[in-house]
């Protein structure tokens, strides 16, 4: 993509003045010592302080969640506040070190002070309790971490070996990803089972299912889409389309929880194969943003010849340039898929134009409670 259409509006001259005085401002050490002592402008430079302080220490507040996670601290609190002692023999943690920890979890809202010199969970805290799909995440993040030692020398593309998570997901830049191995691909899909069903449930209930008959999941990993929509519409059939390892997991799954008589899974690899026809939806959950754009848009032709006419394909993913979430896009999303190796988060308005390139009409944007973990898009095959 070129940088000036990635940068609309660089260069714009004249028009930039009131940006250029507010950055000369900000850049002189006399004018914040200043705004930091003014009654009117000190709430406002305290703010931008913590806020600039919360970006040079970000690593650390991820540490100290990984540090709660791993001792298992908030499975110790879900049943009510503990003291210190208790907390220590839980988490196998010195009292020091112990305290050290909550001290830390108190300042970051994931534990509170209780009565009786006790602990308990914080409002962040408390959002993590039974939820192991953001578990499994903070635990994931440390090849993240890893890779993201020498942020310049990702960008310049100049990193030697393989990143720690092209390792981990084994279909980047994989040759034959069709030949991946059980093994090469059961962790991925288990860390990406275990996030679906938070995806499932706020996919699920921005788009009822109900009018479709038979739904074809693309990239569908463990089925774990496939059997939360299955049981919100027990009247529809399902095709589970994958690389073949983790298609063959998929149907054991299926089988052990009871759905194997309405679906089927297809072992495959998309770039290459032909897609399963027969749906009258397609979805592609998670799966577009993990590609580069002709790859991405490959995919999205095929998807569009394997549907029947009017046939609808809903694509869900976390999207850049989601109102209150920008830093979740290009920020998050944009520097995990650089270590990763290929893919970009894409806008709605950019995922848009690829579908029309794609030859999809009737392309809308359905709304979900929490766009940060994903955005929608309802596209259809023109009718005939
Ligand atoms: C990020 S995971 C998303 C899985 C699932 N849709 C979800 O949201 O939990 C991407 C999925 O695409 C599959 N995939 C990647 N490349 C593929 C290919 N070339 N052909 C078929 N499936 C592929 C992976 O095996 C994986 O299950």
């Amino acid at each position: 993509m070129a940088v000036e259409a990635a940068m609309p509006g660089a260069g714009a001259g004249w028009r930039d003045w009131p940006l250029r005085l507010r950055d000369r401002l900000l850049g002189d050490p006399q004018f914040r010592r200043l705004a930091a002592k003014f009654p009117l402008t000190r709430p406002i430079a305290r703010r931008r302080t913590r806020a600039l302080f919360d970006l040079c220490a970000g690593f650390v507040y991820s540490q100290v969640l990984l540090a709660c996670v791993r001792s298992r601290l908030f499975d110790a609190l879900r049943d009510g506040p503990q003291t210190l002692e208790a907390l220590s023999r839980h988490c196998a943690l010195p009292g020091e070190g112990m305290l050290r920890l909550l001290r830390a979890a108190i300042a970051l809202k994931l534990v509170a002070r209780r009565r009786g010199e006790r602990f308990g969970l914080g409002s962040l805290g408390a959002a993590m309790v039974r939820n192991p799909g953001v578990a499994a995440m903070v635990e994931h993040h440390a090849l993240l971490y890893a890779d993201l030692q020498d942020p310049l020398a990702l960008l310049r593309g100049e990193t030697a070996q393989a990143s720690a998570l092209s390792r981990f997901w084994g279909y980047s830049r994989a040759a034959d990803p069709g030949d991946l191995s059980s093994e090469r691909v059961a962790a991925y899909s288990a860390l990406m089972g275990e996030s679906q069903a938070l995806v499932a449930a706020e996919v699920l209930d921005a788009y009822p299912l109900t009018r479709h008959r038979h739904l074809l999941d693309i990239g569908g990993g463990d089925g774990s889409f496939i059997v939360a929509a299955a049981a919100r519409a027990t009247g529809l059939h399902f095709t589970l389309f994958d690389l073949p390892a983790v298609a063959e997991q998929a149907g054991k799954r299926f089988a052990a929880v009871g759905i194997a008589d309405r679906t089927i899974t297809v072992g495959g690899d998309f770039h290459r194969d032909p897609l399963p026809t027969g749906a009258d939806l397609i979805t592609l959950v998670r799966v577009v943003h993990d590609h580069d754009d002709p790859a991405a848009l490959s995919l999205l032709r095929a998807v569009h010849d394997a549907l029947p006419s009017g046939g609808q394909l809903l694509l869900a993913e976390p999207m850049a340039d989601t109102p209150g979430a920008t830093a979740m896009g290009d920020a998050y999303f944009g520097f995990y898929l650089l270590a990763l190796g290929q893919g970009r988060p894409r806008s709605r308005a950019e995922l848009s134009e690829m579908l029309r390139q794609a030859g999809f009409t009737a392309i809308r944007h359905v709304a979900s409670a929490t766009p940060l973990l994903v955005g929608l898009l309802i596209a259809e095959r023109e009718r005939c």
